[in-house]
């Protein structure tokens, strides 16, 4: 039998500690040390957890201990220096929690570090799993929609994450990072895996601060692409709303309309896909039967587009994919099922390019070339 592959977690927050259950409750891993500037942290989850060995500084952690794979999960703009730390020490597999970094240079700068010591990074980005996101790539994958036109994806959070969430420090964390690092990062993300190979060329957004002391509150943007289709892009973490995130994309193609509602905060989550012509739906609900989803028809005679399929959480479940630790360690055990959700480095810097972007079109209040500006 192989020895378990040895993890270490850097940042021991709310994700640092959902991915040590994950470690600690897989049979095929060990959890070796976990490292938190908060003392108090670590000792306590140390307490219960007596073989993992408690750190402060992630440069003795990773010089004392025998580690496979580094977790990184600490805040959004502090991932650079602990890969870049695990790197040099000669670690060559990192997890890493979305976005890799807030800024483009730093993205760049791990990139090339982990390129020369040879080592893999992974992303974290759990939409990629949800079944609802798979079934709508399969389909744009299969062309039996036709041509894509244009879209939107909304993705929210509620007035609470950035004053509550975090407790004490929800201000202080909201202030480093902003919807469009914490939340924009998932929708350019999908967006990039649903409409896979296709890249987002221009882009024109437009911020606006509300009152949490971030750069920006609320952000809205028109992503062009390579083949000539819009999708709008929205995001705030102002919403009163009762819960804490609420995501819903609508995308057009020549023959079907998709509206996906992926949080309940008004209603339950489904997929439907609506068609004039029984013979399109026919061959869609072929493409995702043959990947192993459970679609409905449903017939509506007096509405524009007659025919509709549609998905339901609890006829297509969801592999576990929160946190993403949880399928990128069966993808390093061999387990490949999920091959297409795992997002490499590449991926990881592709998403930080158009979120530069989207800062740098903001500022200037002008439309941008992805990977640099029209000015330039
Ligand atoms: N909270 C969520 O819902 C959520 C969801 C998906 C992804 N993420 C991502 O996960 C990452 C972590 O988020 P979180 O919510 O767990 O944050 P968190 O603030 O709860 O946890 C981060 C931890 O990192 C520690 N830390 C900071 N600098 C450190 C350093 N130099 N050395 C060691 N420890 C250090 C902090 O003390 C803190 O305990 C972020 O990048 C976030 O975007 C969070």
């Amino acid at each position: 039998m192989c020895d378990p592959i040895s993890f270490a977690i850097v940042g021991m927050g709310m994700l640092g500690k959902s991915h040590a259950e994950v470690i600690l409750n897989h049979p095929s891993s060990q959890l070796v040390a976990v490292c938190d500037l908060d003392r108090h942290q670590i000792d306590m989850f140390c307490r219960t957890n007596s073989s993992v060995h408690p750190y402060t500084d992630y440069r003795t952690m990773f010089t004392t201990e025998k580690i496979d794979v580094v977790i990184v999960a600490t805040p959004d703009a502090y991932h650079k220096d602990p890969i870049l730390q695990a790197l040099e020490s000669g670690i060559k597999t990192i997890i890493c929690e979305k976005p890799l970094s807030t800024n483009l240079k730093d993205a760049e700068e791990i990139a090339k570090a982990a390129k020369e010591a040879n080592a893999s990074i992974y992303l974290c980005f759990m939409l990629r799993m949800s079944p609802f996101n798979r079934a709508i790539r399969a389909l744009v994958k299969s062309q039996v929609l036709g041509s894509f036109l244009h879209g939107e994806f909304v993705n929210d959070d509620s007035y609470f994450v950035p004053t509550e969430y975090w407790g004490d420090r929800s201000k202080e964390w909201a202030m480093k990072s902003s919807p469009i690092h914490f939340l924009f990062s998932h929708t350019v993300d999908c967006l990039r895996y649903i409409f896979n190979p296709r890249e987002v060329e221009k882009l024109y957004s437009l911020g606006k601060q509300e009152g949490t002391g971030s750069e920006c509150d609320y952000c809205e943007a028109l992503l062009v692409w390579d083949d000539g289709s819009v999708i709008r892009i929205k995001t705030e973490w102002m919403r009163k709303i009762r819960t804490l995130v609420e995501t819903y994309s609508v995308f057009t193609f020549e023959k079907a309309g998709i509206i996906h509602r992926s949080t309940d905060a008004a209603g339950p989550s489904f997929l439907r896909i609506d068609f004039n012509d029984k013979n399109v739906l026919d061959e869609a609900e072929a493409v995702l039967q043959s990947e192993g989803f459970t679609a409905r028809t449903e017939i509506a005679p007096k509405t524009f587009a007659k025919y509709s399929l549609v998905l339901l959480p609890e006829e297509n479940r969801a592999p576990k994919s929160f946190p993403s630790s949880t399928y990128i360690l069966d993808y390093l055990l061999g387990d490949h099922t999920h091959e297409e959700s795992i997002v490499d480095l590449d991926g990881g810097v592709e998403q930080v390019r158009i979120i530069e972007a989207i800062l740098q079109s903001m500022r200037l209040d002008k439309p941008v070339v992805v990977g640099h500006c029209l000015d330039d």
